[in-house]
């Protein structure tokens, strides 16, 4: 079904005060989610937050299972926490690398992810290798497949980087995980809410993911999804009575489920929040999403290829709608605060935050502009004719 996009703009507050194409930094929150958010805190500060709580238990509990059928997964294997890096280091921290192990990894990783890496390799002797791209500048599954022996311990991809419209193949990527018995963390940061994801076609062992990007939910949001039986073999890298519970003076006894990743004191508007909003992506539908926004980001794309000194640096056949570019004119810090003085958001991208393929590919900082399926082409249009005005 097309969405109504009438319907989807006056459910969004946020599109009165801005034009907003910073959808992979935080999108707008759909005014449902804000509601649950703040109807949530309202009775924190009428009755208690505890209280709160218990009176909103099943809607929280209902947030695993909503989260759950966003992936494709068992509410069991879902670990609610604070943003991606959180679920993306529990995954990682857990698994039992060792001198010589060989973890591979994509070019474009994300720097969180990389230093961790770099950390545990320092600690353990265990190796981080990079898969080569193909000629499109997408990881080729081929060269992976070529890198496999039995020192491969993990392969941890990024789907879509921070840095572009780039789409690694995640689902090829997981065959050859599963073929060969490797584990595979996929960091879906920017896929969820953008793409429809399911883990079992995918076929990773675990997945990361934050709330506020194209899912449209709170900040300070986030989920792990581990795959159930991968989870009863993973210790978390720190625990809490709550994952963990104190069950004899000298032994505690791991949660069997994916919350032993979890803590016990949580931000519960923050979830219900992202509850919320996931509901309200499944309900639009993934495939109606993912088109609207590819066909957004398509149009930016088109009419940014038109200004004079506009170069697009985002790569692969079939780019996501993460818009990013350079302009030999204008430094991008400076693009993005005149934006911003105009209404229009958008963010930049540094070279650190993805530093091998910034090097391999000398990319200065850039212009981030990414669209939702809520942007309108007017928007668009708006954004090129600011640029336009100053070339
Ligand atoms: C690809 C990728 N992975 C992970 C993250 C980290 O997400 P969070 O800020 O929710 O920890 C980001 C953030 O921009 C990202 O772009």
């Amino acid at each position: 079904m097309p969405l109504d996009l009438g319907r989807l703009r006056a459910e969004t507050p946020g599109v009165a005060h801005r034009i907003h194409l910073n959808n992979a930094g935080a999108a707008l929150m759909p005014a449902a989610v804000l509601d649950a958010m703040t109807g949530f805190l309202r009775r924190e500060a009428e009755i208690g937050g505890y209280e709160a709580a218990d009176e909103a238990a099943p809607r929280l509990d209902a947030v695993y299972h909503s989260v759950a059928q966003l992936l494709g997964a068992a509410p069991d294997e879902i670990a609610l926490v604070e943003n991606a890096t959180v679920a993306w280091q529990m995954g990682f921290y857990a698994l039992p690398l060792r001198a010589g192990d060989r973890i591979l990894t994509a070019r474009a990783e994300y720097a969180a992810n990389y230093v961790a890496m770099l950390q545990v390799a320092k600690r353990t002797g265990a190796v981080i290798e990079v898969i080569p791209d193909d000629a499109d500048g997408v990881l080729d599954p081929a060269a992976l497949e070529r890198m496999i022996d039995d020192r491969v311990k993990l392969i941890a991809m990024t789907w879509v980087p921070t840095n572009g419209g780039l789409v690694n193949p995640a689902a090829a990527v997981g065959r050859i995980a599963r073929a060969h018995g490797i584990c595979y963390l996929l960091d879906a940061c920017q896929a969820v809410g953008q793409m429809p994801v399911d883990v079992r076609a995918l076929g990773c062992d675990m997945l990361s993911a934050p709330g506020r990007k194209f899912l449209r939910g709170p900040r300070g949001s986030g989920f792990l999804y581990v795959h159930r039986e991968l989870l009863r073999r993973l210790e978390p890298p720190i625990i809490d009575h709550f994952g963990a519970p104190w069950v004899a003076a000298d032994r505690y006894e791991l949660r069997p489920d994916a919350r032993r990743f979890e803590t016990w004191e949580n931000n519960y508007a923050a979830r219900l929040g992202l509850g919320v909003a996931v509901d309200y992506a499944l309900a639009l539908g993934l495939d109606a999403i993912e088109a609207r926004c590819r066909a957004l980001a398509a149009e930016l794309r088109a009419a940014l290829a038109t200004i004079p000194g506009v170069t697009l640096h985002d790569l692969g056949p079939h780019p996501a709608a993460i818009v990013s570019f350079a302009w030999e004119r204008h430094d991008a810090d400076m693009v993005m605060s005149r934006l911003a003085a105009a209404g229009i958001n958008v963010s930049t991208s540094t070279p650190s935050s993805t530093l091998l393929d910034s090097t391999a590919r000398h990319l200065p900082v850039l212009v981030r502009a990414s669209p939702h399926y809520y942007n309108t082409s007017a928007e668009i249009d708006a954004l090129v004719a600011a640029l336009r005005s100053w070339s």
